[in-house]
């Protein structure tokens, strides 16, 4: 099944290859990033951070840097007590310095603030502020965390130890039953390293205090402009920032990822300076502050186990997990889900018996938990999942496609419930499958492997058929600080036919300017070229909760669809008035009501946008506009099967990718170029983990990867070529029938390249590697199992 097209090019409604309306001003350099704002009488703030991972701060002297020309003001977490903003609380419930008072928690916290007139003279006065630390224990292994005599972290809370939650979910008892039961059990440790985003712009705000009206002008890099200015009023309410004085503009973002989500401190500390100063105060962090600082993904360390009998029926799943937090749980999760939706991790397996709990740490590390692409810890799932299913097949002998197969939920069980409790909404996972085996070839590529293994050679063949869950959330189960996770559009048609919508969503890259103009075009008629969409205004969008996990499309484009048919409905009725017949006469094609039978008799929905202002039904009100705010009845859950084939350098333990397939399904296709963008994406941000990144940190807590120079990230020279192809099972409930799909690719594609390097090692007794899988430690694993 195709996604159909049922308007013309010039309407270019939805599954038109559209070519995106913002590039424009991107490809000429006229896109408006934070840092391309300047407002007059701006000053700059830059950051003092901590050299230690775990310190008490004794002095911080800033003398030297106060006498210094062009400096303003120097903030100290002290100036911020006086006014109860040294302390915020982050999404998880948990609390978080803005600026330390007394001790520093991991290296490259925030400790002070310069505020100064040039941003060089603010990085000259960093330096010359002198603070004295004491060096305390730093705790770094989450493991060691849980020792009764490692030193205990968040005193301020009053705890005694480290832990921060325990959480589980499923029938423990008939798991642990059914692995007493099996004929067959496997028991992995997966360790899924702690990874940063990198997105292309840094976070930063240009915080705007005008004394003369009271209000605070935030333009700032996030992801939820609403939400923040929520928390912001609540943080903040009492030093006189009531919600409606508070307007946060998200201008063009240069990639977010879940990155720029959470409430930094910088953010904070410039408000704060902007109140005090009364002067607008920029804040931009650089490329190492970004990376050593803001909040990080996984760093889950998983054993997982399976149950099966002997044939390679999959009876049970066991998880458990320590999650290392950092120094506080500033996880950007739904309130109800401290282990994000990881509880997935049945994935598209039919397991009768699952049991699942995760517990959650302090150490001295940066505060995060989800910021990668990664729909709230379902990569950490699908990881666990698809590699346990590898495990299994090896141990069996089996096919790994052939053990897929025989476990699949089956087209025929959707909705299909989980032993985990979700309601999974549609799915075809053995069609997934059987096309991308078919696109690769790969009854051919085992027989190529078989003879190749013969001569010696290392090729190995991975799969992945991962189940995504997106679209947060309905609101019976989904919220972020109490507030439900709806979102929104608000639709106007100007009197010439024309249109400007609004969301609560806020692209950062994805396309969403030509993406919900589709939507409109193909409920409306009116071509997407003439819809103006807008987002990231708190003062003129209607309330919603931003744009992450993949949500935009489930929730605010749902949302586009149900705005539009409302103008759609008022649309009849005045094009009923103007062809004097009953409304049950029309007959609706994209564009055009007819009077049925008298298909000559018609008009057009711009006739009709203009008779909204000009010529109306008396007694109706004029205007031609809706709101609409979307509350999903479930989740979506988009799928995908990838399979990829690598050669390995006997001599280098150098990976090469010879080819990945990606087979996703995401439901009805808005946009399919910008859908094949997703995922080109996602899966270049899912080879990188794999690959190449990630977060390491030594025994006293010092960041060893805090630049690009050993933060590795792929170029278009590493990155292989991706070959794609969809199948099409829509959402029965989304209006459209569409799913997400932002961060299907990055879900899925990790275990898919884990697998291909893992079955290329098998003859050698090789189980599992933990990512990143880099050329030493393949090299490593070939001397040690004497391959060379
Ligand atoms: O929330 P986010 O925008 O990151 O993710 P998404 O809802 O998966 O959408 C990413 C981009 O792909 C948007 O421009 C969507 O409109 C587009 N898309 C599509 O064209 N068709 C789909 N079925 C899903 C997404």
């Amino acid at each position: 099944m195709e996604t159909e097209v049922r308007t013309p090019p010039t309407i270019c409604g939805m599954g038109h290859r559209m070519k995106r309306k913002e590039d424009a001003r991107f490809l000429f350099g006229k896109g408006r990033y934070v840092d391309d704002i300047k407002l007059p009488g701006m000053l700059y703030m830059d950051i003092v951070r901590s050299p230690f991972a775990h310190a008490r701060i004794k002095s911080i002297n800033a003398e030297r840097a106060l006498a210094m020309d062009g400096v303003v003001a120097v903030i100290t977490g002290k100036d911020l007590e006086k006014y109860n903003l040294h302390w915020m609380p982050t999404l998880m419930g948990d609390t978080q310095m803005v600026l330390p008072t007394d001790r520093v928690m991991y290296q490259a916290q925030e400790v002070a603030a310069v505020i100064a007139t040039d941003r060089y003279i603010a990085a000259d006065a960093v330096e010359a502020i002198e603070v004295e630390y004491e060096p305390l224990e730093p705790v770094v292994d989450p493991f060691r965390a849980l020792e009764p005599d490692a030193p205990v972290l968040r005193t301020d809370k009053g705890k005694t130890d480290n832990h921060i939650w325990h959480w589980e979910v499923g029938d423990r008892e008939a798991t642990e039953r059914a692995f007493q039961e099996a004929d067959v059990v496997v028991k992995q440790q997966i360790y899924i390293p702690r990874i940063h985003v990198a997105s292309i712009e840094t976070c930063g705000c240009i915080a705007d205090y005008n004394p003369a009206e009271g209000k605070l002008t935030v333009y700032m890099t996030t992801q939820a402009p609403h939400v923040v200015r929520t928390a912001l009023a609540l943080v903040a309410g009492h030093v006189g920032l009531s919600e409606e004085k508070i307007r946060v503009i998200s201008p063009d973002i240069g990639g977010g990822f879940g990155g720029k989500v959470p409430t930094y401190p910088g953010y904070v500390i410039a408000i704060a300076a902007s109140v005090l100063l009364g002067k607008p105060v920029k804040w931009i962090e650089d490329r190492s502050e970004n990376l050593q600082a803001d909040s990080f993904a996984r760093d889950y360390h998983i054993t997982a186990e399976l149950a099966a009998t002997k044939d390679g029926k999959i009876t049970a799943l066991r998880i458990k997990t320590l999650a290392d937090h950092g120094y506080t749980d500033a996880a950007a999760n739904p309130s109800k889900f401290p282990a994000g939706l990881f509880s997935i991790c049945t994935g598209s397996y039919d397991i009768k018996h699952a049991f699942v709990e995760v517990d959650a740490v302090y150490t001295n590390k940066p505060p995060g938990g989800v910021a990668y692409r990664c729909s709230f810890r379902v990569t950490e799932a699908v990881h666990a999942i698809e590699r346990m299913v590898d495990v299994l097949a090896q141990k069996l002998g089996m096919d790994p496609a052939e053990l897929r197969f025989r476990n699949f939920v089956q087209p025929d069980q959707f909705p299909y419930k989980s032993a985990l409790g979700w309601e999974y909404d549609s799915g075809n996972y053995p069609a997934a499958l059987r096309k991308a085996m078919d696109l690769i070839g790969y009854e051919e590529l085992r027989r190529e492997q078989a003879e190749r293994r013969a001569r010696g050679e290392l090729i190995g063949i991975g799969i992945s058929s991962f189940t995504e869950i997106v679209g947060a959330g309905p609101s019976r189960h989904f919220d972020i600080l109490g507030i439900k996770m709806f979102d929104s559009c608000e639709l106007r048609i100007h009197p010439t036919g024309k249109a400007i919508a609004r969301f609560g969503t806020k692209s950062q890259g994805q396309g969403h300017e030509t993406t919900y103009a589709q939507i409109i075009a193909e409920e409306l008629g009116i071509p997407a070229a003439h819809v103006q969409v807008e987002e990231g205004d708190t003062d003129t969008a209607p309330y919603g909760l931003g744009t992450y996990a993949s949500r935009s499309t489930p929730t605010a484009g749902a949302a586009a669809a149900m705005a539009a048919r409302k103008v759609r409905e008022k649309a009849r009725k005045i094009a009923a008035y103007l062809l004097e017949v009953s409304e049950e006469d029309l007959e609706w094609e994209p564009g055009v009501f007819r009077v049925k039978g008298a298909p000559d008799k018609s008009v057009t929905i711009q006739e009709i946008a203009f008779a909204a202002y000009t010529n109306h039904p008396p007694g109706m009100e004029a205007g031609l506009e809706a709101v609409h705010y979307y509350d999903p009845p479930n989740l979506t859950f988009p799928f995908g099967s990838y399979i990829c084939v690598v050669d390995i350098d006997k001599g280098t333990g150098q990976v090469k990718i010879r080819r990945f397939v990606a087979v996703d399904d995401c439901g009805h296709v808005i946009n399919p170029m910008i859908v094949e963008g997703q995922i080109h994406g996602g899966l270049t941000m899912g080879f990188a983990p794999a690959m190449m990144e990630e977060l390491v940190y030594d025994e006293e807590g010092n960041i060893l990867t805090g630049s690009f120079m050993d933060y590795l990230l792929p170029t278009a020279v590493e990155t292989p070529r991706w070959e794609t192809a969809r199948t099409v099972t829509p959402s029965p409930h989304h209006p459209l029938g569409a799913k997400g799909v932002g961060e299907s690719a990055t879900v899925g594609a990790p275990a898919a390249i884990v697998n291909a390097v893992v079955d290329a090692l098998s003859p050698y007794g090789v189980t599992h590697i933990d990512i990143p899988i880099t050329p030493y430690k393949v090299w490593k694993i070939l001397h040690e199992k004497g391959v060379v």
